[in-house]
């Protein structure tokens, strides 16, 4: 481990994007190295509106792997981060750097330590996938500082092992986790079925839903499921298959109405395996389950799906519509049913690509107040307007994989101490 003095400090920063799938990940078969009992599809969310950003930082004078997550320090001890730290050392190459003199061998990465900054554009107190970034971006920064070269998706693997649905967020676009068979854990990676410029139209919106409940984690929400669901073993071993040949046709077809028609029966099925669940878990609640009908009737009305809407393990809506012109027509039923509550400024309400809001022609709180009723409503649709159910939304669409982020300025660790800046 060479160098002029002891004090040089090597650094990495990436950004890696969060993910939503429309075919859902719901149960594993090994815990410890996270396999799943069925395959899933997801779509990668633009990193600029979601997205964690990591950098990773290695010097002799470093004492011990550390972390910090959005400023604050948390335990590194964690089984998941150590499986994955252990994995990516393992497959560490040279480092060279003749100018300062650094030259570390593979076998230095085992006596090296870390210290690792993350922090996520979006609150994590929200309840959208922060894990997927989080380790997506934590593989990806690390297997960059450490010279790790990729072999056939083998860093989803890693990444796999830290969050299940963190393995889908290493691509772009339209991503597919392949279960695999083989007890490794080798074959269960991830593979982009399409980049983010496959089916650019489409767009998404979040609803960020209020609620006051401490959800059950998806890690031992599953591990229930799978112990007492009957449901969830036919999920995965007759409705699943069949929908991912179905989901990635409808993909490559750019087919919206079977694209909506499956991503909606998937996670209303996910929702009915948790209430099939002992003791029942509860992820949706009433806000949700209004969007759900406000959705439903609005498809029906049209005869063919305007919009698809799918919801992970806690009550958020993430809303997808097949362009700009259905997108405008969705906010605008978002806000007129959803309105702000008092003293929220519009733009901390409408997140994320501020185009579609303009489209829909609002630009200020009394333009969301003047909103008249979709053709669908029912009679008393003005009296179900209930400010406040939504804490905000953000608008975006598909996007690309992980980036190295060179500008020094991106970095979340001072070249100099080795410490969050
Ligand atoms: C409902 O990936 O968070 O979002 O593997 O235990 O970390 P662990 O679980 P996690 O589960 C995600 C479940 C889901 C569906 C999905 O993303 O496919």
């Amino acid at each position: 481990m060479a160098g002029e003095s002891e004090k040089w400090i090597l650094m990495a920063t990436a950004r890696a994007p969060t993910n939503i799938a429309v075919i859902k990940y719901w149960g594993k078969r090994d815990e410890n190295l996270i396999l799943p009992i069925n395959d899933s599809i997801s779509v990668t969310l633009d990193p600029d509106h979601l997205s964690a950003t990591t950098t990773v930082a290695v010097s002799p004078s470093f004492e011990k792997d550390r972390m910090w997550l959005n400023g604050k320090e948390i335990p590194l001890s964690g089984g998941r981060y150590q499986n994955c730290l252990r994995e990516l050392r393992n497959r560490a190459g040279d480092f060279m750097d003749e100018r300062r003199g650094i030259r570390i061998n593979q076998e230095d990465w085992n006596k090296l330590h870390f210290h690792i900054a993350s922090y996520n554009n979006f609150p994590t107190a929200a309840g959208l996938a922060s894990s997927a970034a989080g380790f997506a971006c934590f593989v990806f920064s690390l297997a960059k500082l450490m010279n790790v070269k990729e072999e056939l998706g083998q860093l989803s693997a890693i990444a796999r092992q830290g969050s299940g649905s963190a393995c889908r967020s290493l691509y772009g676009g339209f991503v597919k986790w392949t279960m695999g068979d083989a007890m490794s854990g080798s074959d269960s990676i991830a593979v982009q079925l399409a980049n983010e410029t496959h089916w650019k139209d489409l767009v998404i919106i979040v609803a960020v839903v209020s609620s006051r409940q401490k959800e059950t984690s998806s890690t031992s929400g599953m591990r229930e499921s799978v112990e007492s669901s009957s449901l969830i073993q036919h999920r995965a071993k007759v409705v699943v298959p069949r929908r991912i040949l179905q989901m990635e046709e409808a993909i490559r077809n750019r087919d919206f109405s079977s694209f909506a028609r499956l991503t909606c029966a998937d996670s209303n099925q996910f929702h009915a395996v948790c209430l099939d669940t002992s003791p029942p878990i509860f992820y949706m609640n009433d806000t949700s389950h209004r969007i759900i009908s406000l959705m439903e009737r609005w498809n029906r009305h049209e005869k063919t799906p305007q919009v698809a809407y799918t919801f992970d393990a806690g009550p958020n809506a993430v809303l997808i519509a097949p362009n700009h012109e259905v997108a405008t027509l969705l906010l605008q039923r978002l806000l007129f049913y959803f309105p702000p509550a008092p003293n929220t400024e519009l733009k901390n309400y409408v997140l994320g690509d501020q185009t579609i809001l303009q489209e829909a022609g609002i630009q200020s709180l009394s333009s969301i107040e003047a909103l008249k009723p979709p053709p669908e409503a029912k009679d008393n649709a003005p009296a179900q307007r209930v400010a406040g159910d939504v804490n905000y939304f953000i608008c975006t669409r598909s996007g690309k994989g992980p980036v190295v982020l060179v500008e020094e300025d991106k970095a979340l660790i001072s070249s100099q101490t080795g410490l969050p800046k």
